[in-house]
């Protein structure tokens, strides 16, 4: 729904959920957050509360200055000196936990690896080397798109090492999608595979890649991991394999020494244009944000078997699979494929297998996961789970407890963690020894964020719906959008003054509890994936076909939200079922399949406000089947019975 025509009275899910789930005595006893007062007093000191756990980190040279607020412009950890790399893997090496398990990794086709922190230590500098000797220096941007393989991770730690940007771009984007973003960062290298596995399917990485790198001149090299024995495309002197670049470099790399406050990635998420924001993350204050989270959320010990389901093309991955676990010397299981490949227990046979404690997915993967039935779950001893974590979108009630009983076996605490790109690391949930939870909500901010619930004026909503709001700020919060600041401020920040606006619905109730409701912007979530409805409808009218179209999201079983897609074509344009396949193939090959719309409705006209904005709230009504919305605004009110029509016949 777009901003300007939101009405906060429409936030009408005012759920009932009445269950509620207290953590036990046995859970609390053992948990890093044990002690109540830990809200109280990061409260009265956030700097303070940040401060202890920046001290459990590895700095060169510790910050003269916790925060430096100049709205909307923060500074964390101010003149600190550090290298985000030695407090993941450096420290390690020099305690127990040298020779401990960092991954242990899945390929789809039942290859397995495991990697100690020494071992990885040992590869990021060796390959950090290897991206030297391609001239790559601090501050220069490495595009990677790849698979979910121990590379990716060795990668993206390599970058951090020698103070290059990294920017990963999720592996189902399309070639067109991967060469924008590419572009707008001016990445100089960029890192793939010849491939990867993907429910039994070769992903052609590679080849995608040579389609994007048609129209990338600021790319001078390709490092090609070679993951399976894929015939690609090999250019020469441009394209490297990344087992012999490795061979001819050395295991010694001593880290760069970077500031607090400079860029450690750049990491594209959809907007409410076209245009995919670069959201910029510095140093210091992520590192703290990521390692404190993981720590007190995820409650993890040495001991632990941490799984987090996302790849690490999105943030989840960024945050909890790269950084937050390895500060804190976690072991994790990494998993290369589909969930349902070859069987639908292939999550629980990895959980059974690694005796996985701590498993961290999202709601769409929970709905996927209860319609292929306990019939899977109950195959595996999942008895060593003892923390279960969501992301991504707001997860129905209905699916919370089937989790917390197929899986969770009715004993483990369920966190919901509330964040996004933007935030860099989990902004509301429930530290799971202190609060008790309630199905379908995030419950309470984390310590010291400072969150509330809004109207359009600013005032605060007290019991209710309204817009989430974030009104200080916190380490590990975005500092910029790549080479569009006036875009960063538009976008998060000129809503309220001084407050961070993060485009979310929310309801917060008696106990003042968190619900969030979902995106109120012109977002939708399929999936857990962001995407724009701009961004596809800008695809759609990139087709020679189309003259206009309008996106919307409508509820999807399995997917959270689900694509629709209105569609007037050119006057001497005939529309045919081929044409709506064309079309959407046409979406797929400019974003990804996470774009391909469920379904394309042809119309002569779109409804339009006099002032010729297309009304997609009475899209989004027709698409849901719902009872129209009010038309006394439209300019031709015939055009919606028209639609109307139309959809019913599809
Ligand atoms: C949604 C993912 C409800 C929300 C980390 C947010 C959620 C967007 C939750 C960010 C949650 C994320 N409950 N909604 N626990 N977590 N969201 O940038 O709409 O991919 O704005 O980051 O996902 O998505 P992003």
């Amino acid at each position: 729904m777009s901003q300007s025509g939101h009405k906060l009275t429409s936030i009408d899910t005012l759920l009932t959920e009445e269950r509620e789930f207290k953590p036990t005595a046995k859970f609390q006893a053992q948990a890093n957050a044990n002690d109540q007062e830990i809200y109280e007093k990061a409260t009265s000191n956030p700097e303070a509360f940040w401060e202890r756990y920046a001290r459990e980190l590895v700095w060169r040279k510790p910050w003269d200055k916790v925060l430096d607020w100049n709205p909307p412009d923060s500074k964390w950890f101010v003149g600190g000196k550090l290298n985000i790399t030695e407090s993941c893997l450096d420290v390690h090496i020099k305690t127990d936990a040298r020779n401990k398990a960092a991954l242990i990794w899945e390929g789809e086709p039942g290859d397995k690896r495991t990697l100690t922190y020494w071992d990885l230590y040992r590869e990021v500098c060796r390959f950090a080397n290897a991206l030297k000797s391609l001239g790559v220096k601090k501050g220069d941007r490495v595009a990677l798109y790849m698979p979910m393989i121990p590379e990716l991770v060795i990668a993206v730690l390599s970058c951090a090492r020698i103070g290059a940007i990294h920017s990963v771009v999720f592996g189902g984007f399309s070639a067109e999608a991967l060469s924008e973003r590419i572009n707008d960062a001016e990445a100089k290298v960029l890192i793939t595979a010849d491939g990867g596995y993907r429910r039994g399917q070769i992903v052609q990485l590679k080849h995608d890649a040579d389609e994007a790198l048609k129209d990338c001149p600021s790319i001078e090299h390709v490092v090609v991991v070679k993951r399976g024995n894929f015939p690609i495309h090999f250019q020469e002197n441009r394209d490297h394999w990344w087992h012999r670049l490795i061979d001819e470099a050395d295991f010694n790399c001593p880290a760069e020494e970077m500031d607090s406050e400079d860029p450690l990635y750049i990491l594209y998420t959809s907007g409410t244009t076209g245009k995919p924001k670069g959201i910029m993350h510095t140093i210091a204050g992520y590192l703290v944000g990521v390692y404190a989270t993981t720590k007190l959320v995820f409650d993890l010990k040495p001991n632990d078997c941490y799984w987090c389901t996302a790849d690490i093309g999105w943030v989840t991955g960024h945050s909890y699979i790269v950084y937050g676990p390895l500060s804190n010397g976690a072991t994790q299981v990494m998993y290369e494929g589909a969930p349902n490949w070859p069987d639908p227990d292939r999550v629980w046979k990895i959980v059974e297998n690694h005796g996985v404690t701590v498993f961290y997915t999202a709601p769409t993967a929970i709905r996927a996961f209860m319609k292929w039935g306990e019939k899977w779950t109950v195959k595996h001893d999942l008895s060593s789970l003892r923390l279960l974590g969501t992301v991504g979108e707001p997860i129905n009630p209905e699916a919370w407890m089937w989790y917390h009983k197929h899986i969770g076996g009715e004993k483990c605490p369920i966190v919901d963690t509330w964040w996004q790109t933007e935030t860099g690391h989990i902004m509301i949930a429930p530290l799971p020894g202190l609060i008790t939870t309630k199905p379908g909500s995030a419950t309470q901010p984390f310590p010291s964020i400072k969150a509330a619930i809004l109207d359009d004026d600013g005032n605060e909503v007290e019991h209710g719906g309204g817009y989430l709001a974030i009104l200080e700020p916190w380490p590990g919060m975005l500092r910029t959008i790549w080479g569009d600041h006036d875009r960063y401020i538009e976008t998060y920040w000129s809503k309220w003054k001084n407050i961070y606006f993060p485009g979310d619905g929310a309801k917060i109730d008696k106990d003042s509890y968190y619900w969030i409701l979902g995106r109120i912007d012109d977002v939708i979530n399929v999936a857990g994936h962001r995407l724009s409805t701009m961004e596809i409808e800008s695809a759609l009218v990139d087709h020679n076909s189309v003259v206009e179209s309008a996106v919307v999201g409508i509820t999807h079983e399995l997917k959270g939200q689900g694509i629709v897609a209105f569609v007037t074509v050119g006057g001497d344009i005939r529309t045919s079922p081929e044409l709506v396949d064309i079309l959407k193939a046409h979406v797929v090959k400019k974003i990804g399949a996470l774009a391909r719309p469920e379904q394309i409705i042809f119309a002569h006209d779109l409804p339009k406000t006099r002032s010729g904005k297309i009304m997609r709230r009475l899209l989004r009504d027709i698409a849901s089947g719902s009872v129209l919305g009010d038309v006394t605004t439209l300019a031709d009110p015939t055009v919606v019975e028209e639609l109307k029509r139309k959809y019913e016949e599809d």
